[in-house]
């Protein structure tokens, strides 16, 4: 099978500024960023420290202001988009008073997520937030109804499955590569440190690390799970709370099952071979094929190269995909359609980690449908 070169958007090719008509502007706007789109960045520090670099190149862009707590962020964020000291907030409340955008982008601790949508979408805004959209199904239905209501689009920063394995694979199992597929086995060995702000999360695997994996294999797979089942722990060794090392099995709406390994905890102190990259180890088998390895080594179909280890782990980094996500998303806002990561679309994602979170604290099959409606 032959690897087109569409399957790997080239991450840093930014969006040009005449091919996106931003015509949003329900409010006025002075000549000089009548066709830009506007972002107000919600959470400037931590992760969001990305979009430092990633705004400024894009020309179609104009940040008109910033919200953080942090005076450190603030200043640091500021100075790095060029955002003066006026346009810095450390109240979203407030911000609203003087700053107005067509996109929000979220990048604030999850449990804010409902509460400053609520303040941003009746004011007309996009919203792009990190992952997870909130902590719980509930919330995430609530903003997504809230989006409908306002005529607003909420998009999940899932940049995962804009990598070149997940598009890769996407594309080959749609087109049959191995025929009927009978199972997806996929491993992810990670090691992370247990002091940081995951120590005392209830369920860090299943929330931070899952969150990533259920996104692009549901992706790749073409279909939602019916039913998951799962097992998780915290390795001895961690000190941690909440698990750290589990196993989740996936029974997909078109028959084929997932088998998901993955630990966040992997003794690659004691032998770093162990670890593996954020798109894990892959065994696909079908009735007319077998697909195998990882990132490092690349794929093979029936023991023929599909994609080199170069290839595989090209750009494929959390930065250059943000970029990617972000630039989608700028192409669906000028000339519609709808994004991959829709919240929509994540509502699944987090009903899969929702159901393999029960499914280990129930020790029983969860129904991932029921989740996603509600039930
Ligand atoms: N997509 C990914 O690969 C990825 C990677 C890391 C983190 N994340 C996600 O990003 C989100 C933020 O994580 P983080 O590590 O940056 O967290 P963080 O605790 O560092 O918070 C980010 C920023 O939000 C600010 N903040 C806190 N309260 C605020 C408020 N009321 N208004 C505005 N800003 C506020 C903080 O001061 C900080 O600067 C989480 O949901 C996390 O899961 C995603």
């Amino acid at each position: 099978m032959r690897i087109l070169k569409t399957d790997f958007p080239d991450p840093y090719r930014i969006v040009s500024k005449c091919s996106l008509s931003f015509v949003v502007g329900r409010q006025t706007r002075s000549e000089e960023y009548m066709d830009k789109l506007r972002v107000l960045l919600v959470g400037v520090g931590g992760f969001g420290h990305n979009w430092w670099t990633l705004l400024p190149p894009r020309p179609h862009i104009h940040v008109t202001g910033l919200v953080d707590p942090s005076v450190e962020a603030l200043e640091a964020g500021g100075e790095a988009l060029g955002v003066p000291p006026r346009l810095r907030f450390t109240d979203l409340r407030t911000a609203l008073e003087t700053v107005e955008a067509d996109l929000a982008i979220q990048n604030t601790p999850p449990h804010l997520r409902l509460e400053h949508a609520r303040l941003l979408l009746p004011r007309g805004m996009h919203l792009l937030t990190a992952k997870p959209l909130t902590e719980t199904l509930a919330e995430a239905a609530e903003i997504i109804g809230l989006a409908r209501t306002h005529g607003r689009m909420v998009v999940v920063n899932q940049q995962l499955r804009y990598g070149p394995i997940p598009r890769l694979l996407r594309r080959v199992l749609a087109e049959g590569a191995v025929g009927t597929i009978d199972h997806i086995d996929f491993t992810f060995h990670q090691r992370r440190s247990w002091t940081d702000r995951l120590k005392d999360v209830p369920s860090p695997l299943f929330v931070e690390s899952s969150v990533h994996h259920f996104d692009f294999l549901r992706s790749i797979a073409g279909c939602e799970p019916d039913r998951v089942f799962a097992d998780a722990w915290a390795s001895a060794w961690t000190g941690a709370r909440g698990e750290t090392t589990g196993t989740a099995i996936l029974k997909m709406s078109r028959g084929f099952r997932i088998n998901y390994r993955a630990s966040r905890s992997a003794r690659a102190d004691l032998d770093p071979s162990v670890k593996t990259g954020w798109y894990g180890k892959w065994l696909i088998e079908g009735d007319a094929g077998i697909i195998q390895g990882d990132e490092r080594e690349g794929l093979t179909l029936n023991g023929k190269p599909l994609i080199s280890g170069e290839d595989a782990s090209r750009d494929a980094g959390v930065y250059p995909l943000i970029g990617v996500l972000f630039d989608d998303l700028c192409r669906t806002l000028a000339q519609g359609g709808v994004p991959q990561t829709s919240g929509e679309d994540n509502l699944w994602t987090m009903a899969t980690c929702q159901a393999a979170f029960e499914a280990y604290q129930r020790e029983s099959w969860i129904d991932v449908p029921a989740l996603v409606r509600g039930g």
